[in-house]
């Protein structure tokens, strides 16, 4: 398994899944009628793209992502918007000037960094005074399976948000880290998730794979591990298998 919990067509997976999400999190963005919104760790572009279709040709969408292979995929899924430019960069060094910037968004960006506040200082850096930034996260730690392998859970849930993603409690420290850095009108909203078969939860948790890197790195013994995964796909086969999980979108203005 990748060492990143995510790739091409898990970003293309979980895009479809957190459709009406991702919608609602464009809201904050709909008096922009000038200017630069950034989505930041835009991965595949599809918020980028989706922003650039909604929000007309006099707002300008950039896409920032430090990853090559990302960009390469939301360049090729650009359909000539001409109001639409990728950009290869780190998220803690955005390529504008200061108070430049009328809107930034990030989705799932934040819990893949090491040092985030550094990231949060840089995005109030670029926005203008007045204009909106939001965050959506994965709250890895609200996982849940309604399953009574309750010590598996746990360390499952441990491995994710302590080894797996460099910062895997991000979602509960958002509020937290827009208050230091100066952020006004924060609003948390929670959007619970339900996944009903083992495969939605293998296409949008990568469950079965992260059960056997936590086993092979130690976390879970094998008779864990076992006794989990049979209990799940038990639950499964019956149709009574049922996990949920947490999406937060925090929006604040500078
Ligand atoms: C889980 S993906 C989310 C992609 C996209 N926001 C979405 O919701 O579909 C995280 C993205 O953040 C990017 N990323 C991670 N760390 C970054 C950093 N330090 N600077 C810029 N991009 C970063 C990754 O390359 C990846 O494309």
């Amino acid at each position: 398994m990748s060492d990143k919990h995510y790739n091409i067509s898990y970003l293309e997976n979980t895009g479809l899944f957190l459709k009406n999400l991702k919608e609602h999190s464009y809201q904050p963005f709909s008096n922009i009628d000038q200017g630069i919104i950034i989505d930041l760790g835009c991965g595949t572009g599809i918020d980028a793209i989706n922003m650039a279709q909604l929000f007309g040709n006099k707002v300008r969408l950039i896409g920032i992502d430090h990853d090559a292979i990302m960009l390469s995929k939301a360049r090729l899924s650009n359909s000539n918007l001409e109001n639409l430019e990728f950009i290869q960069s780190e998220a803690d060094v955005i390529p504008f000037e200061d108070d430049s910037i009328s809107g930034l968004r990030a989705e799932r960006l934040i819990q893949h960094l090491q040092r985030p506040e550094n990231v949060i200082n840089e995005i109030k850096r670029v926005l203008k005074p007045g204009q909106p930034l939001v965050i959506v996260e994965t709250d890895w730690a609200g996982l849940v399976f309604y399953d009574e392998n309750i010590n598996a859970q746990k360390k499952v849930i441990q491995y994710l948000t302590e080894v797996k993603i460099n910062n895997g409690m991000a979602a509960r420290k958002l509020t937290g880290y827009l208050e230091k850095s100066g952020f006004r009108n924060i609003k948390i909203e929670i959007f619970p998730f339900i996944l009903n078969t083992l495969k939605e939860a293998n296409d949008y948790l990568w469950i079965e794979l992260i059960l056997q890197e936590a086993t092979q790195k130690g976390h879970l013994n094998n008779q864990e591990y076992e006794s989990f995964l049979s209990s799940l796909k038990c639950a499964d086969d019956k149709k009574y298998f049922s996990c949920s999980i947490n999406i937060v979108v925090v929006s604040s203005i500078k």
